[in-house]
């Protein structure tokens, strides 16, 4: 069973680039295109988020006709720079229950794995976990505690020291915490894939590997000083790199998760 993983494609409006230079359009095309030449394909993919920079309708809906490229089946995931109620729109259709997903989440059985969606959207750009949203997780988690299970979310719950972490915003992360002791209360939960950051992280947290994707477009530098005292959010403390756009795939053995992340890139030299 492969797990393909796409994030923070950031699509425009098409024709559109980002800051005039980087057509985050056709390097999500180059992703959709990567994953579909891949022998073997795929069983299913998530993306985790940020599936348009602005969250307009014409974004949206255009973020969708690249994804629906995919050959693979697909579930996707709003984040930050998305609108929760235009994504409604244009993806809600792919949840079974489309009016309450947002607050219950939502979930794929694929064989003996269980996959789980949760909306981490705040009401404004930052993260949110009620404790409505916990008890339907753990409603989730308790229908089938032998199943291995992944837990799709667009905000990484730890601390990324990263710029665009949320942890600027709230350094205790209390919304971190509810969803840490969902978590932590069933054993079955192997992987979080996350998104948001711009850079591929791994870390162990509350008994599960937290996997956090690189995105499609554009990459974020870590930044490995003083986290806190960068915190500036007057003025833009992160900066952009434009390594390769990436994406991952996680290889479930029947025992056991491997995580690769690979470029979309697919014309580099062979021997
Ligand atoms: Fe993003």
């Amino acid at each position: 069973m492969i797990i393909g993983h796409l994030s923070d494609l950031h699509a425009l409006a098409p024709g559109r680039k980002l800051m005039d230079i980087l057509d985050t359009n056709a390097l999500a095309e180059r992703a959709v295109k990567r994953i579909n030449t891949l022998d073997p394909a795929p069983d299913f993919v998530v993306v985790t988020g940020d599936l348009t920079h602005n969250g307009g309708d014409d974004e949206t809906r255009h973020a969708r006709a690249i994804l629906d490229a995919l050959k693979p089946p697909y579930l996707a995931l709003p984040g930050g720079h998305d609108d929760l109620s235009v994504f409604n729109s244009v993806f809600g259709d792919a949840f079974s229950n489309s009016d309450a997903w947002a607050r219950d989440g939502a979930c794929k059985d694929l064989e003996d794995l269980r996959i789980v969606f949760i909306n981490s959207l705040g009401d404004g750009e930052g993260p949110s976990f009620s404790a409505e949203r916990a008890r339907a997780l753990n409603a989730m988690l308790c229908d089938r505690p032998n199943a291995p299970t992944i837990v799709c979310m667009h905000h990484p719950p730890f601390q990324c020291r990263i710029p665009v972490s949320t942890y600027i915003d709230d350094p205790d992360a209390s919304w971190a915490l509810r969803l840490g002791d969902t978590l932590a209360a069933h054993v079955q939960v192997r992987l979080v894939l996350c998104g948001h950051v711009h850079r591929s992280m791994v870390t162990a947290w509350r008994g599960a590997n937290v996997i956090v994707a690189p995105s499609t477009c554009v990459q974020v530098d870590p930044n490995f000083n003083d986290f806190h005292a960068n915190a500036d959010r007057s003025k833009r403390n992160f900066q952009l790199i434009a390594e390769d756009p990436s994406f991952m795939l996680h290889y479930w053995s029947g025992e056991d998760f491997i995580s690769y992340v690979l470029p979309t890139r697919d014309d580099y030299a062979r021997a």
